[in-house]
C-alpha cells in the first residue's frame, strides 16, 4: 500500500490539525450538555428486531444518560413501538424485567394494565376517578424506527428528522449487507470506569491496534509490508464516518486460526474472492481489505467484513462511568466446523475487547490530573477529530451563548 503521510489533512482541510481538549471528557458540565441536546434528541439505536420476533415479545432498556426506561414491545399487527416504561396513574415503572413475552402489560403498584399498542385498558375501581377518560392515559409513545432490521428510537418527542434521514450517506453505504441473514449472535456487556467518547474514540483508529493488541493480533494488521496499521477510503459525513482497515498481506495465521478463517468469518479475517459484501463496501475489491468500520453518531458503531459483522455501543451512566454492549454477528453454524469458527471468533472478539478495556480505564483514571489539557491526534486519528466537531456542533460546550440556548444544533 503507498503511502501518503498526512493524506487525510488535505481532504478535509476544514477540520484543521490542532490538538483536541480533553474537558469534553471530565467536565460534568459537558456531559448535562449531552445528555440534553445528543442523548434526547437523535437517534439511538436500541435493539435487533431478531431480539423480539414473535408479538408480545419485548425488552426493557435503561437509558440512564436519558434518565428513562424504555419498553420495546412487538404488537399483535407485527410492528415494534416503544415507549416510557412509566404508569400514566402515579409514575411506577411498568416492566421491571429485561424483557420477555406476555399479552398486556400490569402495573403492579395498582393494577393498571395497557395493551401492546400502548392503550390503558384496565383501572380498578376506574368509578372512583375524576372526568376520567382511558383513552387519554395510555403509555407515552417514543419514536421508533427500523433500518436493516437496527431498531432505533428518539426520545424527542418531535424528531427533527426521519431515521433515514438522520443516517444519511452511511445507510447509503450498508444497505446491501446481509444483516438479517447473519443471525448467529453472541454479547458481552460491561459496565466500565471511563467517559463513553474515551471507549467510543478506541475504536475510531487502528494505531493502537500493533501496541494494544500484539498479542491477539501479532502480524494481523500490520508487518513486514506494512510497519503500522492503516485506514483508508475514509468517508466523513455530516454526522457519522466509515474507513476501512487494511490487513497486512503477510499475514500468517496459525494453524488454529487458519481452520477457523476456512470455516467463518473471525475477526482478523483477510477478504478472500467470494464475499457477502455489497459493492459500495471494499469496491475494488482489493485484497488487503480488512474490514469496515462504519461509525453511527453518537454511540454506536457497526464493523463490516466477510462472513460477519460486529456492534459496539456506550450508554453513558456518568462523565466517567459507561456501559459496554459489544456484539456479533454470523450466518448459523450448519456443521461442526463451522461452529468451531464461531467459537473461534468469540473467543478472540472477547479476548480483544478486554485488551481495549484496559487502555480505556487507565486513561480515564489520569484525565482529570490537570498534567495535560489536550489530545494530540495524528492524521489516522481524523475519525475522532471528526467525531468531536460533530459533537460540539449538538453540544455547542464552546460556541459563544446565541439567544441564550447556546446555540445548539437545531436536531
Ligand atoms: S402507579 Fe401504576 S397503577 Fe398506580
Ligand atoms: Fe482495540
Amino acid at each position: 500500500m503507498k503511502d501518503t503521510p498526512r493524506k487525510w489533512a488535505t481532504v478535509y482541510p476544514e477540520l484543521g490539525t490542532g490538538p483536541l481538549p480533553i474537558d469534553p471528557c471530565i467536565s460534568p458540565e459537558h456531559f448535562e450538555l449531552e445528555r440534553e441536546r445528543v442523548f434526547r434528541r437523535v437517534w439511538l439505536k436500541l435493539a435487533r428486531v431478531e431480539e423480539i420476533p414473535k408479538p408480545g415479545d419485548y425488552i426493557v432498556k435503561e437509558i440512564t444518560v436519558a434518565r428513562t426506561s424504555v419498553l420495546l414491545v412487538r404488537g399483535k399487527d407485527g410492528v415494534i413501538r416503544a415507549f416510557h416504561n412509566m404508569c400514566s396513574h402515579r409514575g411506577n415503572k411498568i416492566q421491571w424485567d429485561d424483557g420477555g413475552n406476555c399479552n398486556s402489560f400490569e402495573c403492579k403498584f395498582h393494577g393498571w394494565t395497557y395493551d401492546l399498542a400502548g392503550e390503558l385498558r384496565g383501572v380498578p375501581d376506574i368509578k372512583e376517578f375524576f372526568d376520567f377518560d382511558k383513552s387519554q392515559h395510555g403509555l407515552t409513545p417514543i419514536a421508533t424506527d427500523v433500518w436493516q432490521g437496527f431498531v432505533f428510537i428518539n426520545l424527542n418527542p418531535k424528531p427533527a428528522e426521519t431515521l433515514r434521514e438522520f443516517l444519511g450517506e452511511i445507510a447509503d453505504r450498508l444497505d446491501g449487507y446481509p444483516f438479517e441473514r447473519y443471525t448467529q449472535r453472541f454479547a458481552y456487556r460491561a459496565e466500565i470506569k471511563c467517559n463513553w467518547k474515551v471507549a467510543y474514540d478506541a475504536g475510531s483508529e487502528a494505531y493502537h491496534v500493533a501496541f494494544v493488541h500484539k498479542s491477539s493480533f501479532p502480524d494481523t494488521f500490520s508487518g513486514k509490508d506494512l510497519p503500522l496499521p492503516r485506514l483508508d477510503n475514509i468517508e466523513l459525513y455530516r454526522y457519522h464516518r466509515s474507513a476501512d482497515v487494511v490487513a497486512n498481506p503477510g499475514h500468517e495465521p496459525t494453524p488454529v486460526a487458519a481452520v477457523a478463517y476456512r470455516y467463518g468469518g473471525v475477526i482478523a479475517k483477510r477478504a478472500t474472492g467470494a464475499t457477502d459484501l455489497p459493492p459500495t463496501i471494499n469496491p475494488t475489491r482489493r485484497s488487503d481489505f480488512g474490514f469496515s468500520m462504519n461509525r453511527i453518531f453518537p454511540n454506536y458503531t457497526i464493523g463490516v467484513m466477510d462472513g460477519i459483522y460486529y456492534t459496539h455501543q456506550f450508554w453513558p451512566l456518568s462523565v466517567d462511568r459507561t456501559i459496554w454492549e459489544g456484539e456479533a454477528f454470523a450466518l448459523p453454524p450448519a456443521n461442526a466446523a463451522e461452529r468451531f469458527s464461531r467459537e473461534y471468533n468469540r473467543c478472540m472478539q472477547r479476548d480483544v475487547w478486554r485488551e481495549d478495556t484496559g487502555t480505556m480505564e487507565h486513561t480515564q483514571s489520569v484525565l482529570a490530573s490537570g498534567a495535560k489539557t489536550h489530545f494530540i491526534l495524528q492524521d489516522q486519528e481524523i475519525l475522532i477529530r471528526h467525531f468531536y466537531k460533530v459533537l460540539e456542533d449538538f453540544v455547542g460546550f464552546y460556541r459563544k451563548p446565541e439567544n441564550g440556548n447556546g446555540g445548539a444544533a437545531n436536531v
